[in-house]
């Protein structure tokens, strides 16, 4: 499309954002350091299953990395812990790949590229704990948030977005993925062993991860302190305009 004699270019905003995505590489090799010591057997068994679907590539190694760095290994309590990293070996692989916008009209630039559904949930997770610091009811005298609503948290947002679309057939779940993932989540983790009141605590914030967006949600929908915890980075990194935040090109594009 051409320009307009003063520069301003008049294509709708998410196409700009588009070419403006395009224009990102992501193509690091992973340090050896790195395969020593964070591949665990869980971590092995999903990048088998990922090269057997001919979908591994050092692009995904990266968000894979990434979200094992600020998603999964900072939940402090193993047995959580643990269940997340082995619920993420059995989700979609389209969790994996998809981009985070069916549309292409929300979410960030960066985030509508291939990996985009897995970007959104790392940049969620890195910045859950710095927000934990501004939920009150999480914190102790000291103004520290309580290490379990964070797991419970962090366990929530991960577990939040993997079912937004299956493997099979052209089938998105649209804003009822929260609740899809939950069903999901909630017998596979009981079949882990882990207590109940874990298990749905990290149901119900996946449910309500949207908050008012969520569906069913009401005026009388009392959201907990975890679910907010979960709703604002979902929120914060899932606006498009996020793009002016990260880089300060893009506003004058
Ligand atoms: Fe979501």
């Amino acid at each position: 499309m051409e320009e307009t004699p003063c520069g301003f270019n008049p294509r709708p905003a998410h196409q700009r954002d588009l070419a403006y995505a395009e224009s990102f590489s992501v193509d690091i090799p992973p340090s050896p350091r790195y395969r020593r010591r964070a591949k665990g057997v869980i971590l092995e068994e999903l990048q088998r299953r990922l090269e057997k679907a001919g979908v591994w590539d050092w692009a995904l190694e990266m968000e894979v990395r990434a979200l094992w760095k600020y998603g999964v290994e900072p939940i402090r309590d193993e047995r959580l812990r643990a269940t997340v990293a082995r619920f993420l070996g059995i989700v979609p692989l389209a969790f994996y790949t998809d981009v985070a916008s069916k549309s292409g009209r929300f979410h960030p630039p960066w985030q509508r590229k291939r990996h985009g559904t897995l970007r959104s949930i790392v940049e969620s997770c890195a910045l859950l704990p710095g927000w934990a610091r501004h939920i009150p009811e999480i914190l102790d005298d000291r103004m520290e948030p309580d290490p379990r609503a964070v797991d419970l948290a962090l366990a929530a947002t991960i577990v939040s977005d993997v079912w937004k679309k299956e493997d099979a057939g052209d089938v998105h779940h649209g804003a009822e993925h929260g609740r899809v993932a939950a069903e999901r989540w909630a017998p596979f983790a009981r079949g882990e062993g882990l207590d109940a009141e874990t298990v749905d605590a990290v149901a119900d914030a996946s449910v309500w991860h949207m908050g008012l967006y969520a569906p069913g949600w009401t005026r009388a929908t009392v959201l907990t302190p975890i679910t907010r915890l979960v709703n604002f980075p979902d929120v914060a990194t899932s606006l498009s305009q996020l793009a002016i935040v990260y880089e300060g090109r893009t506003v004058i594009l």
